[in-house]
């Protein structure tokens, strides 16, 4: 299990995050969802490393990992989709993924690695030669992901993954997710679109403010937001 307990964040002076609590089980789907500028960015990137909170703690299987750098929480199976993607401009799509892996250690295995990911994102062999810099802004997010899957996380954080994409497009990223998620891999999404946080995830933790207002299942949480 991924957990956050009760952390709290400051950022210059001001405090961001008021004791956010958050579990994911390995294999679920879960929601972190919220208004522009709630604390959702800034929850993941306390989960990864990148904030230090100054009360509360975050665990992954047990392991207290709240003082260690994010690469540390890579090694223990934490991966992190940002807001802004960063694919690289003049890297190919499959170089993009082939340095996730080196950058992981595991280029022994990269072949393998590579198969997995295009087992669940097959549309990638199409524009694997294609650097980044023309890819869509769907097939980005196709490499960004691949990019979370290629250190094969424990735990993956995906940060606003269908902001600006058509429905066609986010309905397929919904059916890789749901796929990733069967193979075990616990996801946490952050989104800002409730409805479209509810096809996907089967419990749903509602921030506002740097605060946990409403958790449960989709349904539980439109009704306690909407009243
Ligand atoms: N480095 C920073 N310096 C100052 N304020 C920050 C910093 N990072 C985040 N904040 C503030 O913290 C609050 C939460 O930001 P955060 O990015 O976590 O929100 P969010 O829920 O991800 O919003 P969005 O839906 O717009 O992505 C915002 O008010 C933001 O301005
Ligand atoms: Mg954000």
């Amino acid at each position: 299990m991924l957990k956050v307990d009760r952390i709290h964040v400051r950022i210059g002076g001001v405090e961001i995050l008021r004791g956010v609590s958050l579990d994911v089980e390995r294999g679920e789907i879960v929601g972190l969802v919220g208004p522009n500028g709630a604390g959702k960015t800034t929850t993941l990137k306390t989960v990864m490393g990148f904030h230090r909170p100054e009360r509360g703690g975050v665990y992954v299987d047990g392991l207290d990992v709240t003082r260690m750098p994010p690469y540390t929480r890579v090694k223990y199976g934490v991966s992190y989709m940002p807001e802004d993607l960063r694919v690289f401009p003049w890297l190919t799509a499959e170089e993009n993924i082939r340095l996730a892996v080196l950058l992981s250690g595991k280029m022994d295995r990269y072949r393998e690695v590579l198969e997995k990911i295009y087992n669940v994102l097959p549309e990638i062999r199409r524009f694997s030669d294609r650097q980044g810099y023309y890819l869509s802004g769907g097939e980005k997010r196709m490499v960004a992901l691949a990019r979370v899957l290629a250190v094969e996380p424990k735990y993956a954080l995906l940060d606003e993954l269908f902001e600006g994409l058509a429905p066609a497009i986010v309905e397929r990223l919904m059916k890789a997710l749901k796929e990733i998620a069967g193979e075990g891999v616990g996801i946490l999404v952050a989104e800002s679109n409730v409805i479209l946080a509810s096809k996907l995830c089967t419990r749903i933790y509602y921030i506002e403010r740097g605060e946990i207002i409403a958790s449960g299942t989709p349904q539980e949480v439109l009704a306690k937001i909407t009243v």
